[in-house]
């Protein structure tokens, strides 16, 4: 796209090559998952008491897995991706969901709209010069009261593969630090709620780094505190 990021054009023609495998290997991974179930559960229960039948959406939704995982704790969510491959996937395997292509840094939401926003390791693909602006972006489209939960890998590095699948990617996942994504999320408005860090588990391939997941809340304020 014309005047986009060089992260974004890697990114997107990264998970289209490999959309389908992608789709393939994790398509289980939740049920493989408690303590993740735990903490998007508990999510979609504070989203459900703040702000009942509001929209959420989920940001680089892949192939939609943890989308329909939120629709079937009575969410109302949608899902959208830079990859069109991989919106294309979601939306053979959740028919009955909503996704379509989009880019989480520049939402095509209005001020307020939601109710929660998840980014489930896909922030982990934001080049830390982007990070700041794509928190506010989260916090633009948060009504007062709204949740956004951040899952990522907790490192210093950035893992860069050149391929991926048995093809040609250019793709970088950056591991972050919880401190450092909640002072961005500080910075970007919002307040903290949760944080949850997860041991290493050497038996699962996409877990051999702690995992973490953070929850925060656009603070209460304004016209909506009247509500
Ligand atoms: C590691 S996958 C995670 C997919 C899904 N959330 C899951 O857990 O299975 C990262 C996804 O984020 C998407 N993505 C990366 N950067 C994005 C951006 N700036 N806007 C929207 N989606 C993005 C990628 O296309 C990819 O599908």
């Amino acid at each position: 796209m014309d005047g986009e990021p060089a992260h974004l054009a890697a990114t997107r023609s990264g998970y289209d090559a490999i959309a389908g495998q992608y789709a393939e290997t994790f398509r289980a991974e939740l049920e493989q998952a408690p303590l993740d179930r735990a903490v998007l559960a508990a999510f979609a229960e504070l989203v459900r008491r703040a702000h009942p039948e509001a929209p959420v959406l989920e940001v680089g939704c892949g192939p939609g897995a943890v989308t329909a995982h939120l629709s079937a704790l009575h969410l109302d969510v949608r899902g959208i991706d830079l990859s069109p491959a991989m919106v294309d996937l979601a939306r053979q395997e959740h028919p009955d969901l909503g996704f379509e292509v989009g880019e989480m840094g520049r939402l095509d939401r209005r001020d307020g709209e939601l109710a929660g926003l998840v980014s489930w390791y896909s922030l982990i693909h934001v080049p830390a010069p982007h990070r700041r602006s794509v928190l506010e972006e989260f916090h633009r489209v948060l009504r007062p009261g709204g949740y956004v939960l951040i899952a990522f890998q907790v490192g210093h590095d950035t893992l860069h593969l050149d391929e991926a699948f048995g093809r040609a990617v250019s793709l970088d996942f950056h591991r972050l630090q919880p401190d450092d994504v909640e002072a961005l999320l500080d910075g970007a408005g919002f307040e903290p709620a949760a944080r949850m860090v997860k041991a290493p588990e050497p038996s699962s391939a996409a877990s051999q780094v702690p995992q973490c997941f953070v929850i925060a809340r656009r603070p209460l304020g304004g016209a909506w505190a009247q509500e």
